[in-house]
């Protein structure tokens, strides 16, 4: 890996800590009450993707059709099943792997969150890291959410980096996308791991700690 990033943007669930079957838990209670099938491989698909997409994704295998209203509040009942989910997270859900990651390239690089989440201030306190990073670009700065590059290009503002100056560190491709095409090398993990849009492919977050 290229050693001279100044600051490394880090998306949220999927790399920093682990939110998947939270969503598909909460995902999964409202489908079941809609009638609608819902598994772990249509969850795939909402990887990176903002809560209202992934609404219309699940709703693909709905034979009725809802009105926007309709879909604000199953979006808002997800959400309220999801956020009980989220508060049984505590730092133990931060694992030792990723903190001591952290830890070493803070001393050396500027470090951001760009994640499509509305949640990350609450997921971040969760897990102990509330006022860790430099810099947090989330769900409720955007109006386009990945594959678009806004939430990195605004966690690069936040940080006084150019693109060319920040790697991003993703989970989905969808992950992958944006940061190619906001001008950023991007390290994959996980799902995105072997993606071919990659600069780097990772097998863990671990290996960052080479850039320290
Ligand atoms: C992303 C997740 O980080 O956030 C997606 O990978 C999720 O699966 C998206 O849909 C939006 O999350 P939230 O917390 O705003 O509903
Ligand atoms: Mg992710």
């Amino acid at each position: 890996m290229k050693k001279d990033y100044k600051g490394i943007i880090f998306d949220l669930d999927g790399v920093i800590c682990y939110t998947d079957q939270y969503h598909y838990k909460a995902w999964k209670m409202l489908a079941d009450k809609l009638g609608i099938p819902f598994d772990e491989q249509i969850n795939n698909r909402l990887r990176g993707v903002s809560r209202m997409e992934s609404l219309e994704i699940i709703l693909e295998k709905s034979e009725k059709a809802y009105t926007e209203e309709e879909k604000v509040e199953m979006a808002e009942e997800k959400n309220a099943n999801y956020r009980e989910l989220l508060a049984q997270m505590s730092p133990k859900d931060l694992s030792s792997e990723v903190k001591e990651t952290l830890d070493l390239l803070h001393g050396t690089k500027l470090l951001a969150i760009g994640s499509s989440s509305k949640n990350t201030a609450f997921i971040l306190e969760r897990i102990g890291l509330a006022g860790y990073f430099d810099a947090v670009a989330d769900g409720n700065d955007i109006t386009r959410s990945k594959p678009d590059p806004e939430v990195f290009l605004i966690a690069a503002r936040r940080l006084n980096l150019k693109p060319q100056e920040c790697l991003v560190v993703e989970d989905a491709k969808a992950g992958v996308d944006a940061a190619v095409a906001g001008g950023f090398d991007c390290a994959a993990v996980g799902d995105a791991a072997g993606y071919g849009a990659a600069t780097y492919s990772l097998k863990s977050v671990c290996d960052l700690k080479e850039l320290a």
